[in-house]
């Protein structure tokens, strides 16, 4: 596992981020930091995420930033010039997977099948998210599929909150849970930034409490 992915692992939570307007990544990426989850994933699925992206990666350098919701090559492209460290998709694309990879960017592409996961086996990685996660089985699919792709990890998200991530933390082999609890959409629009902050903290606590 590269040293970004025992960084996320330490981390145990990544705060998965939609954002609609980029003013806000600044006061956000703020909060996530002096919350003790120093990380994010921004998803693509906004027309802010590629300038909040920036933003946050160029004021805040020590953030693991990905993003996800890639679909596209392009916006793999886009994702990479604005900072992105890492870079999700919600399934497993040949082709933007093979892209990212070619520019030396890690990528964690979605599976929730054993086909899946021999199709990103072919690209030799040894991380994939698991999504959607506990539609698709929750933690015990997990173990089931970890079983025979022996040195695989996961990262779940879909459905993971402060009643189950504790579940998930506790088996190794998955090295982060994804989750937008923390970064709820109300709360951004309110500009509640003290509540996102005591969300983030309450997540990284439960980190320290299960994995120390
Ligand atoms: C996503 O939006 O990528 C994930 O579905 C986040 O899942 P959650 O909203 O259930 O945490």
């Amino acid at each position: 596992m590269t040293e970004m992915m025992q960084r996320l692992k330490t981390l145990g939570i990544v705060p998965v981020v939609v954002l609609n307007d980029a003013e806000d990544a600044l006061p956000l990426a703020e909060r996530l930091v002096k919350g003790g989850l120093p990380c994010a994933e921004v998803t693509f699925r906004t027309a802010a995420a590629e300038e909040a992206l920036r933003r946050m990666a160029k004021a805040f350098p020590e953030m693991i930033l990905g993003a996800g919701t890639v679909l596209t090559t392009e916006q793999a492209d886009r994702a990479i010039d604005a900072g992105a460290k890492f870079i999700v998709s919600p399934g497993l694309n040949p082709k933007v997977t093979e892209h990212v990879l070619k520019k030396g960017v890690p990528m964690t592409p979605g599976v929730c099948t054993p086909t899946e996961i021999e199709a990103a086996l072919q690209f030799d990685l040894d991380v994939v998210k698991f999504f959607p996660a506990e539609p698709s089985g929750g933690l015990k699919m997990i173990k089931a599929l970890a079983a025979p792709y022996v040195g695989l990890s996961f990262m779940p998200t879909g459905g993971i909150g402060p009643d189950n991530v504790r579940d998930y933390l506790r088996y190794d082999r998955i090295v982060a849970c994804g989750g937008s609890w923390m970064v709820n959409g109300a709360l951004v629009k309110e500009g509640k930034f003290d509540e996102i902050e005591a969300l983030v903290r309450e997540a990284a606590q439960i980190v320290k409490e299960i994995r120390g």
